[in-house]
């Protein structure tokens, strides 16, 4: 039995925006009703080009029919180019997660989100420009690719759990095998060099480089609003300070505190550092 979370349970009990719309601006079909589960997307716009309804029919599990309801609702108020910046896994976690295994319903919401915009856009996508790698359940090298990259996926049984490919004969491992590789390699170049580690300071090169971060990055800020800072005394990675001018009564001086003076001394200065305010 899949441990569902309550929310998905609701969604599926109780789902949302089941239907069509007359006319609609966009409409997306993905999967068949051969291999399992299929589904229908569609949204009309408003005259700001804003999504104004979605609805969606489907032929599938308790986890599609609930990843499609809470897509409809995702996209509500959202312009095309804004609706196709939602991953499968944003859908999965609006829901609360799915069970790994049943990950694929989700890529299948987003995968007839992007269907439905590019007809749209007048795109049409036809599957034949791909190769069809898993003829069991009729997914192409261009799916297997995007939920690896979306997924950071490792293995031919997750390739399974997000898109269905490889979970009938077997016959299409090797081949998933060599998409996960090539589009990994990818990945790891494109990944962004590691940050360079900061340099372990003394307790005297520590002292300096607070003073002059407090000096140069943030005292300067905090006056422009009006307020102000005092450097109290340092205790290890603790650093003790005064609030002054309107800082010292802004009801917000705690968020100022951790989210801004402890934030700028980390980056300057150590990760581990704590900012603490002194009451007088
Ligand atoms: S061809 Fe992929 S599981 Fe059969």
């Amino acid at each position: 039995m899949w441990n569902y979370t309550d929310k998905l349970k609701e969604y599926f009990t109780n789902p949302r925006n089941v239907g069509e719309i007359e006319n609609p601006d966009g409409i997306g079909e993905v999967g068949s009703l051969a291999c399992g589960d299929a589904l229908k997307f569609m949204f009309k716009l408003d005259q700001n080009q804003r999504i104004k309804e979605a609805k969606f029919q489907t032929f599938g599990c308790a986890s599609a029919i609930a990843s499609a309801s809470a897509l409809t609702e995702m996209v509500m108020g959202k312009t095309t180019e804004e609706a196709l910046k939602i991953t499968n896994r944003d859908i999965a976690d609006y829901l609360g997660g799915l069970p790994e295994e049943k990950m694929h319903c989700s890529v299948m919401g987003r995968e007839a989100l992007e269907a439905a915009i590019a007809t749209y856009r007048g795109q049409k996508v036809e599957k034949g420009e791909f190769e069809v790698v898993c003829n069991c359940f009729g997914v192409t090298d261009r799916e297997i690719a995007h939920a690896i990259r979306e997924n950071d996926l490792k293995t031919v049984e997750q390739v399974t759990h997000y898109t269905k490919a490889g979970g009938g004969c077997g016959k299409c491992h090797p081949k998933i095998e060599a998409i996960i590789e090539k589009v990994r390699k990818e990945m790891e170049k494109e990944a962004p060099p590691p940050k360079p580690e900061k340099k372990k300071l003394t307790n005297i090169q520590k002292i300096k480089l607070i003073e002059e971060t407090l000096g140069r990055e943030i005292i300067p800020a905090l006056k422009a609003d009006g307020g102000d800072l005092d450097l109290i005394d340092i205790e290890g990675n603790k650093v003790l300070v005064a609030l002054r001018g309107s800082c010292s009564f802004c009801p917000s001086a705690e968020i100022t505190l951790k989210q801004y003076v402890e934030t700028k001394l980390r980056e300057f200065v150590s990760d581990d550092i704590v900012v603490e305010e002194v009451r007088p």
